[in-house]
């Protein structure tokens, strides 16, 4: 079995991201109705209801709202409850080590398993229409590249759990790192509206399209350098891998 980064590369293909954009835009509309008339925003905390939004649309679509509000409050719940990393984590030598101490993430465990289950099996029972296609399609379709499998649904489950938790957080961080440097530098600030009002986000579709934005990406990329999300791994390759 390849390893996380090594099976969901194939997702993130330069053709895979016309998939991916609409779904950003829907996410992105979500936060500019969210924050337009009010005198004043949390926008870290804006940010990452988008980022939380844009990843559960991107990976199960979910147009419908009530069961989108669902899933985002299930996993809100876990990443300010439960999920913060308590003392017991610290000293914890394996995954069940302090098994008294875990009861409520086994709790939230069961009910993300049971809630993504259901996902899956409804989309397999009525697979998406060509024009609505998401992450879960791109996993359905995703062959193992060493053993040249489908993926099993625990496999999927897994793989959704890791993008959602592993892409949601950093996006939000970078996403308010970049909002807050734009509000030191006004002047910077018009120079990319202007940018952005030259090729308005509805023309953007494909990857191409988000090279009208080049101040955009370097905005972005300086956020990156000055506040990383991830500002330090402390990952260690067990073997050799490309
Ligand atoms: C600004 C946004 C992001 C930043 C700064 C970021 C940063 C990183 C870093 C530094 C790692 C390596 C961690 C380590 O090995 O110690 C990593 C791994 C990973 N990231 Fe991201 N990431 C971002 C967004 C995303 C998104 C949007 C997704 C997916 C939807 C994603 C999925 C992953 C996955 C699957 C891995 C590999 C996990 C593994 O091998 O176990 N990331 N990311």
């Amino acid at each position: 079995m390849a390893a996380p980064a090594q099976l969901l590369a194939p997702t993130f293909t330069t053709s895979s991201i016309k998939v991916l954009v609409p779904h950003f835009h829907a996410a992105a509309l979500h936060l500019l109705h969210g924050i337009e008339d009010k005198p004043e925003a949390n926008l870290s905390k804006a940010f990452q209801d988008t980022a939380l939004e844009a990843v559960l649309r991107a990976l199960f679509s979910m147009p419908e709202h009530e069961a989108r509000e669902n899933l985002s409050a299930l996993v809100r719940s876990y990443v300010e409850g439960v999920g913060r990393p308590n003392l017991f984590d610290v000293f914890a030598r394996s995954d069940d080590a302090f098994g008294f101490a875990l009861g409520k993430r086994q709790r939230f465990q069961s009910r993300w398993f049971g809630a993504i289950a259901a996902i899956i099996a409804q989309r397999k029972a009525d697979p998406a229409s060509a024009e609505h296609r998401d992450l879960l399609d791109l996993l359905l379709s995703l062959k193992d590249a060493e053993t040249g499998e489908t993926l099993s649904d625990a496999e999927i489950r897994d793989q959704s759990a890791t993008m959602f938790f592993a892409g949601s957080e950093t996006t939000a961080r970078l996403m308010f790192w970049a909002a807050y440097m734009l509000t030191l530098d006004t002047s910077e600030q018009q120079r990319l509206q202007d940018e952005i009002a030259a090729f308005a986000p509805d023309r953007a579709h494909s990857l191409e399209d988000l090279a009208h934005w080049p101040r955009l990406r370097n905005v972005l990329l300086e956020a990156l350098r000055l506040y990383p999300p991830i500002p330090t791994s402390c990952a260690r390759p067990l073997a050799p891998t490309r």
